[in-house]
């Protein structure tokens, strides 16, 4: 079974209901092209998430992720949103563990563990984040430091759960800067991590996981990226707010 290609967005907190219609718009009005096992992903805030599901409907391999969920399941814990909340508006996918969460957010990798274990449980897909930020980089001990966060919040699931996972590469020193990995570098990085998936669940499983990078994609690098051969796809921050950037990320995919 080929892997998913992946194009996600991750609109963060960005637009307003008004300007969040236009972009879809915009967008659903360019061609863009999804093959069987390719798939347009729109992370956008919760408010939007119900029309932004509407507006796709009937639209070939385009879904909506929720940008995060509490990693309780119900109860008195003002200003979260469950998983079965989105479940039950039809979400399909949920960022989790991006790094603005970690840092801004205080996420743990046992937090992110729990949000994980709910995301499945309820049967939402997870897009799970990882990635080192510069000062590691700098150090060389990126590797380490990315099998860290794998471990700790993935190596409890069984091999079922991570067959056709979603895993997102985003090294921090490139988010929002304008400075990408390099292709080397994206590429290196991901095959690092399917050989550390490799390791846990054997190489079937490792082969079905989706590894998308983001960092400072834009139209004008992402075929070079997405060409790699264990780069599955990317998830885009300011590329995805301009629709003619977005629509010809997603008509990069392989
Ligand atoms: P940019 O594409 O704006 O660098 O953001 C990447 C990102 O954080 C996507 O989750």
């Amino acid at each position: 079974m080929m892997r998913k290609q992946i194009a996600a967005a991750n609109w963060k907190m960005n637009l307003t209901l008004q300007q969040a219609d236009q972009l879809i718009d915009e967008l659903l009005d360019i061609p863009h092209d999804l093959k069987d096992y390719q798939e347009a992903v729109f992370g956008v805030p919760f408010p939007f998430l119900f029309n932004i599901k509407n507006k796709l409907a009937g639209k070939k391999n385009s879904f909506v992720a929720a940008q995060n969920c509490s990693d309780k399941n119900a109860g008195a814990y003002t200003g979260e949103v469950s998983a079965a909340m989105l479940k039950s508006i039809a979400v399909d996918y949920v960022i989790i563990g991006h790094s603005e969460r970690r840092e801004y957010f205080n996420e743990s990798h046992a937090t992110l563990a729990d949000k994980i274990n709910i995301c499945f449980e309820t049967g939402l897909k997870p897009i799970f984040c990882c990635g080192e930020p510069l000062a590691i980089r700098e150090a060389e001990t990126q590797n380490s430091f990315v099998e860290t966060q794998l471990t700790e919040s993935l190596f409890h699931l069984n091999a079922q759960q991570l067959t056709g996972f979603v895993i997102a590469y985003e090294p921090i020193w490139a988010i929002g800067t304008g400075k990408t990995a390099s292709n080397e570098q994206a590429q290196e990085m991901h095959a690092h991590i399917r050989s550390i998936m490799a390791g846990q669940y054997g190489a079937v499983v490792a082969d079905s996981i989706s590894i998308l990078y983001g960092g400072s994609v834009k139209a004008n690098n992402a075929k070079a990226i997405f060409c790699q051969p264990d780069v599955d796809g990317g998830l885009i921050g300011g590329a995805s707010l301009v629709a003619t950037e977005f629509a010809a990320i997603i008509n990069s995919l392989k």
